[in-house]
């Protein structure tokens, strides 16, 4: 497992993934950055787990800190607890050298990395990612926020973060749901880079697998997410690659209500139905389709609708990447080609909505 360094100029920064680390990274933070002081950011359940070590490693070195912890879940993904932060920040009289540290899955690392955009017009900050969507993804690339509105990432802001600390021995207390979850964004960007990364997925038996590779895959995953960020910081062109299975994704998530499918099933199921779109109108081999199908249920991932409607999906169309006749999507030609196209709005609905059994996919 090695370093890798994201490219943009004077907000570039590293990437180190290491077995161990996080028992290096208050040293490293500290020689590196010379922060006035730091507050850990983390949930109620990484608290319990590893708050009190990196706290400790901070005092001994020297470094004023203090700790903010609020509840495990999306649902605190809001803008009373990033208000709750803030004031917490404040009260620890926090200047524009001090520095946030993310200590946590997804929900830890927007919410702390949208505080850090947003106090005192910006200050530092670094993620210790410790969930699998945190590892393979959400700590690298800036995108930070919180729901607001009824709607997920409504406020946020793009910062990138000082450095990012992936220590894969965390995952090893991740719960079994969790785990399963970050997989089904991993199968996702195995399609999207092919080559090895395809290769070693593929040959994943179980979840639990997963816990036993050497890290490539993790490195795998951030470095493709890696150069996309370098090519498109702001999300305006090529990022909308990993968007892989997510049209179908999202629509499925939020018409069964979210709760039934997490994100990673929605995206699982999502991956299937555009794979199928892909064999036939792509040209995907139809192997390609039969082996992440198979994949993704070794991986306890759903991969069919309990139930095909027009209904499902009617989401797609009031989506922004819809202009009404015609809509883009992101289609797999084969591991490693994938690409933006501009579909036919009618023809990719009509598509979805169809009895497979008509199709003969399967
Ligand atoms: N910024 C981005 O680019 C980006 C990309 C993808 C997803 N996201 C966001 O990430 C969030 C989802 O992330 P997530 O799945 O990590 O959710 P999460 O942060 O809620 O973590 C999932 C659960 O696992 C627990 N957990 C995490 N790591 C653990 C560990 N090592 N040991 C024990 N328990 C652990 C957490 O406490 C939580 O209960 C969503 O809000 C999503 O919008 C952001
Ligand atoms: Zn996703």
């Amino acid at each position: 497992m090695g370093d890798l360094r994201v490219e943009l100029g004077e907000r570039s920064y590293n990437i180190y993934i290491q077995k161990g680390l996080l028992n290096r990274v208050a040293q490293d933070i500290s020689t590196q950055f010379h922060p006035t002081s730091v507050c850990i950011v983390t949930d109620t359940n990484l608290s319990a787990l590893y708050l009190s070590p990196l706290e400790a490693d901070f005092k001994r070195l020297g470094v004023p800190n203090c700790s903010f912890v609020f509840q495990a879940g999306e649902a605190s993904k809001n803008f009373a607890v990033l208000e709750q932060l803030c004031d917490c920040m404040i009260q620890q009289k926090m200047d524009r050298s001090s520095m946030l540290i993310a200590l946590g899955g997804g929900v830890v690392g927007d919410l702390t990395g949208f505080a850090a955009a947003i106090f005192k017009r910006g200050i530092s900050y670094v993620q210790i990612p410790t969930s699998v969507v945190a590892q393979t993804d959400s700590s690298v690339g800036g995108k930070t926020g919180v729901d607001f509105g009824g709607a997920k990432n409504m406020l946020g802001a793009i910062h990138q973060p000082k450095a990012v600390y992936i220590d894969p021995d965390v995952l090893q207390t991740l719960p079994a749901r969790f785990l399963q979850d970050g997989l089904g964004e991993v199968v996702k960007y195995a399609l999207l880079s092919g080559g090895a990364l395809y290769d070693r997925v593929l040959a994943l038996q179980s979840p639990e697998d997963f816990l036993r590779d050497d890290g490539f895959i993790i490195e795998s995953c951030v470095d493709y997410k890696r150069r996309l960020v370098e090519e498109d910081e702001r999300d305006t062109g090529s990022r909308m690659l990993l968007n892989l299975g997510h049209t179908v994704g999202h629509s499925v998530e939020s018409y069964f209500g979210y709760g039934r499918y997490s994100h990673g099933e929605g995206v699982s199921i999502g991956l299937v139905e555009i794979l199928r779109y892909a064999v036939h109108n792509c040209n995907l081999n139809h192997e390609i389709l039969e082996q992440t199908c198979a994949l993704l249920q070794r991986l306890n991932l759903p991969v069919a609708l309990p139930e095909r409607s027009e209904r499902i999906f009617a989401s797609i169309v009031q989506d922004k990447k819809c202009t009404g006749a015609s809509i883009r999507v992101v289609l797999p030609y084969a591991p490693g080609d994938v690409r933006i196209c501009t579909v036919n709005t009618k023809d990719f609905m009509d598509y979805l909505c169809k009895d497979l059994s008509e199709k003969g996919v399967f």
